[in-house]
């Protein structure tokens, strides 16, 4: 177990090690024991956290806010609109001055080529420890509540295979940060990775090359496949969820018309057969219904996606309790 993760930032655990995973991991199944038997755990009393949102956001907004609460702090709810940011607030003295006011920063801000550096720029700014809440490139705490999840369905991790898909989707180009930061974090822990995409759709290549690479490390396999099916014959996770064509085109319009031609990629009963009667279907949510994942796959017995959005609270309390003491 680390114990000296007080003042670390988190904008993708490929920055932590993995014993500093594991400790976030086990203090976050400590939390939900611990919620769940009603024993108060103010690690946190007067604690501040500044929420700066850029993007929408349903359950980080709310897991995270709640999550301080739970721990005796406070979450202060930013959004870029309504701030100084487009009148000229820069990224430096937002990571100055809201450091100077909390005890944390969390950002979520996943416009292409941009969120990621933005936080970057406010982290080496800030004096208090910074928090992806979704970039253009990582979703970690994402990736660690779906690491979590994955724990409780099946034990230890080592041997499992999670197929990490693409499907198809109609509201919008999503961001490419889900599969990525799960592509990261999942070999780390003995995952058998297969990442599945039609040819557009790719992930950044450092990103799959360095996915690869914690595969060899975690003695795990990885693999690269453009076959839906193929993708999800035999495994134990069926992850598929939409992301845009980002790497391939920035048009929106074409993106829109790359989507259209895979619309074949929604993972329906009969694509969850393929995977076997014990695997377990998870998306990050929001899903688009019916066009993405059938309605008989999220809502039935193989869906884990209620205890993923559960344990994003848990996930983020640890990392809040051990870097924001
Ligand atoms: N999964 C996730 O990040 O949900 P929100 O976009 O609603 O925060």
């Amino acid at each position: 177990m680390q114990t000296h993760l007080r003042g670390r930032d988190v904008i993708d655990f490929s920055e932590w090690t993995k014993d500093e995973i594991d400790t976030a991991l086990d203090v976050a199944f400590e939390l939900k024991r611990d919620r769940a038997l009603g024993r108060p755990h103010p690690y946190l009393r007067d604690k501040v956290l500044a929420m700066l949102f850029f993007f929408a956001s349903t359950r980080t907004r709310a897991s995270f806010e709640a999550g301080m609460a739970q721990l005796g702090g406070h979450a202060q709810f930013l959004e870029s609109r309504v701030t100084q940011i487009s009148h000229g607030d820069t990224a430096t003295e937002i990571g100055e001055i809201l450091g100077r006011y909390n005890d944390g920063i969390a950002i979520r801000y996943v416009d292409w080529q941009k969120g990621n550096a933005y936080i970057r720029d406010v982290a080496a700014a800030s004096r208090v420890p910074v928090l992806n809440m979704q970039c253009d490139v990582f979703h970690p705490h994402q990736a660690l509540a779906d690491l979590m999840t994955i724990i409780e369905r099946f034990g230890d991790p080592r041997g499992r295979t999670a197929t990490i898909s693409w499907a198809t989707a109609s509201s919008y180009q999503k961001p490419i940060s889900v599969p990525q930061s799960l592509a990261l974090l999942l070999p780390r822990f003995g995952v058998n990775v297969r990442l599945v995409h039609p040819p557009e759709f790719l992930l950044m290549p450092d990103i799959v090359e360095q996915a690869r690479e914690n595969a060899r490390r975690g003695h795990a396999s990885f693999e690269l496949m453009d076959d839906f099916e193929e993708g999800l014959r035999g495994t134990d996770v069926v992850y598929a969820k939409s992301w845009g064509a980002l790497l391939t085109t920035t048009d929106p319009e074409e993106g829109e018309r790359l989507i259209g031609k895979y619309s074949s990629w929604i993972t329906d009963a009969e694509h969850m057969r393929l995977a076997g009667e014990d695997a377990i279907y998870m998306h990050p949510l929001p899903a688009d219904r019916n066009v993405e994942v059938a309605d008989e796959v999220i809502d039935g017995p193989q869906s884990a996606v209620f205890d993923q959005a559960e344990n994003r609270l848990h996930a983020q309390k640890a990392v809040m309790a051990l870097t924001m003491r």
